[in-house]
């Protein structure tokens, strides 16, 4: 077999993030290390036997693979961006433990939650010692400015679970105020991660600028499939419930756009199932039926398709690299992926 054939082939059976974590796997063992050895804690039992229930399950470590990919497409050799990386990873871990408690989920990374084992009260405090790691490790590389991004980061993901919050069970919710939602609580930590990868790599400021826009515009596509997987989704996959969002009587895109194409029978339906949370058997299958009778999956799979395209156009700003080409391969596959 040529090169060339063993090359396109190899293209095709690997998934981008795989391709990825090939790429960074020095890097990324080392990251797994300090997670390992920074989620202990001398004095309190709980608090590893949570971390390790979620650490060891696996989780795809996007985040921190984008920490180490923006680094050293910059030109980045020093030992810091594992810190960085390792602080986004915590910060994430963080806010699942917390966000499996808000949403009363009982499967994550096909496991039982940690608030189903345990209890709610050792996620939020586990949570919020996992958070704490975090503020500890983002100092570690002495640089005030990416600290002022992670610091950031936490305080927007924060910001946009509440405003999720409000924002659920009101049929007034639309588009904007949900790209406000999926902006905070999910793509502030990408761009995060991506932004201060070139920040620590002494990136110019049109190239930190194209790493935010690249963080940014993957985090919401990551966070709008996300949300079309909790209607489409198949368990096994995705390691987490479907039709979750529906019982949480959360206004996410697909509904959103069903809501404003319904008639007046499918409007008394959405009120008494999101707004006055009467919920019964047949209730998601219906609600399921009626984004398929809008195409509202398809449409919100389109919007995905939009906001990648937005990162592979930051992406491709930066110098062309081997890395720069895997981070344009993961905004198409963050569009097709299935868990
Ligand atoms: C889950 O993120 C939370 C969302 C933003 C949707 P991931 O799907 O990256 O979670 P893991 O770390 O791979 O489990
Ligand atoms: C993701 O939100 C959690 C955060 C980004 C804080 P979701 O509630 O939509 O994610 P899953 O589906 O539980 O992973
Ligand atoms: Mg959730
Ligand atoms: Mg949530």
């Amino acid at each position: 077999m040529r090169t060339g054939e063993r090359m396109s082939l190899d293209h095709a059976t690997t998934k981008p993030h795989e391709e990825l974590a090939a790429a960074l796997a020095d890097g990324m063992g080392a990251v797994n290390t300090l997670i390992r050895e920074r989620m202990a804690s001398e004095h309190a039992p709980r608090i590893p036997e949570v971390t390790a229930h979620l650490v060891e399950a696996g989780g795809k470590r996007l985040r921190p693979m984008l920490v180490l990919a923006a680094a050293r497409m910059c030109g980045y050799r020093g030992p810091y961006d594992v810190h960085l990386a390792a602080t986004v990873e915590f910060i994430h871990t963080a806010t699942l433990l917390h966000d499996d408690v808000v949403d009363e989920s009982q499967q994550r990374r096909g496991r039982p939650t940690a608030n189903l084992l345990w209890d709610n009260k050792s996620s939020v405090l586990v949570g919020d010692y996992l958070f704490a790691r975090a503020f500890q490790l983002m100092t570690e590389p002495g640089s005030l400015r990416v600290l002022r991004i992670l610091s950031d980061a936490a305080a927007t993901i924060a910001e946009g679970e509440v405003l999720q919050m409000t924002a659920a069970q009101d049929l007034r919710t639309d588009e904007s105020v949900y790209l406000k939602v999926v902006r905070g609580k999910t793509a502030a930590l990408f761009s995060a991660a991506t932004e201060a990868g070139g920040v620590i790599a002494g990136a110019d400021d049109d190239q930190v600028q194209a790493l935010f826009d690249y963080g940014d515009a993957l985090g919401i596509a990551f966070q709008i499939v996300d949300d079309l997987l909790d209607y489409q989704g198949d368990a096994k996959a995705t390691g987490k419930n479907v039709g979750d969002d529906f019982r949480e009587r959360k206004l996410t895109l697909p509904v959103i756009k069903a809501v404003a194409r319904a008639d007046a029978e499918e409007r008394a339906f959405w009120t008494r199932t999101i707004e006055k949370g009467k919920q019964e058997d047949g209730d998601l299958e219906h609600a399921i039926a009626l984004l398929h009778k809008h195409d509202t999956l398809a449409a919100t799979r389109d919007d995905a398709l939009a906001w990648a395209d937005t990162a592979k156009q930051a992406m491709a700003k930066l110098p062309q690299s081997d890395l720069r080409r895997m981070l344009i391969d993961l905004a198409d596959y963050v569009v097709a992926r299935i868990n």
